[in-house]
């Protein structure tokens, strides 16, 4: 099962991720971290920025792009990662990879970026936020479970959802390259955070609910490794939500994150 961890704010989730991934960078100075994009994940890249650790060696994997947009748009997840990522945490950029920016065409992209996680040794943490639709990377309802990186058509939800990064909702792009599911559940430790009620149905289809490909996030139930990090709102559908809070109030003394 999942570990179900609610803390009373995003930035409480910024400070335990970035707790687990000071432990990974500790002990492997070059981590292979498996990056999200969207407004989720930012907590915890703002608690990392203010520990100060060397990331200069880590090398980072995104878990998707945008397909369609003018190179350097300022939306496209290359530069959101570089923005939000690469600069303030020191990181080297020739170590950060996003789908399809090595140069080639986008036919052949997925395989050539399956390509690379695997020289890389694999993701050995993923961070994953969870979309309305309950799609993790942009794996919208339908994804196979064993799907790898792709191109897919974001859903009219999705690109409604993520119209408030574009000047207007008609230049969301209506495609995107995304690691698979099956690429996912390749990294060693997954780690889904949601902030929010509007995430509810979403967190609860994916924890609780059956494993199924309408409810992409489902996958995350066949992960041996898997840190459901979220807000009371986020969890305010779970069905077992206090039995989490004390399997995490118990949780022995090696069982962090
Ligand atoms: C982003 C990604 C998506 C987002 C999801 C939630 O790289 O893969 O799955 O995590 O759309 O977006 P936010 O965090 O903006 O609510």
């Amino acid at each position: 099962m999942a570990e179900v961890v609610i803390v009373p704010s995003a930035e409480a989730a910024g400070e335990l991720v970035a707790d687990s991934i000071a432990a990974l960078i500790a002990t492997k100075p070059d981590a292979v971290l498996g990056f999200a994009t969207g407004s989720t994940p930012l907590p915890v890249y703002r608690a990392l920025q203010s520990r100060g650790l060397d990331l200069s060696a880590v090398r980072g994997f995104a878990l998707d792009e945008y397909v369609g947009l003018p190179p350097g748009h300022p939306e496209s997840y290359r530069a959101v990662i570089t923005r939000e990522v690469v600069e303030p945490l020191g990181l080297r950029p020739e170590l950060v990879r996003v789908p399809g920016d090595d140069g080639g065409p986008l036919e052949g992209a997925g395989g050539r970026y399956e390509r690379d996680i695997v020289s890389a040794g694999g993701v050995d943490l993923q961070l994953l936020g969870i979309g309305r639709t309950g799609h993790i990377g942009f794996n919208e309802p339908g994804s196979s479970f064993g799907s790898l990186t792709r191109v897919k058509t974001l859903t009219v939800q999705t690109r409604a959802d993520n119209a408030r990064f574009f000047d207007s909702p008609d230049e969301v792009p209506t495609h995107c390259l995304t690691q698979g599911l099956g690429t996912i559940l390749r990294a060693r430790h997954l780690v889904l955070l949601a902030f929010g009620e509007g995430k509810a149905p979403a967190i609860a289809a994916a924890v609780e609910g059956p494993l199924t490909a309408s409810a992409p996030g489902s996958a995350v139930q066949l992960h041996p490794r898997v840190s459901v990090v979220i807000d009371e709102a986020a969890a305010s559908q779970l069905v077992n939500a206090d039995y989490y809070r004390y399997a995490w109030e118990h949780r022995l003394p090696w069982e962090n994150l």
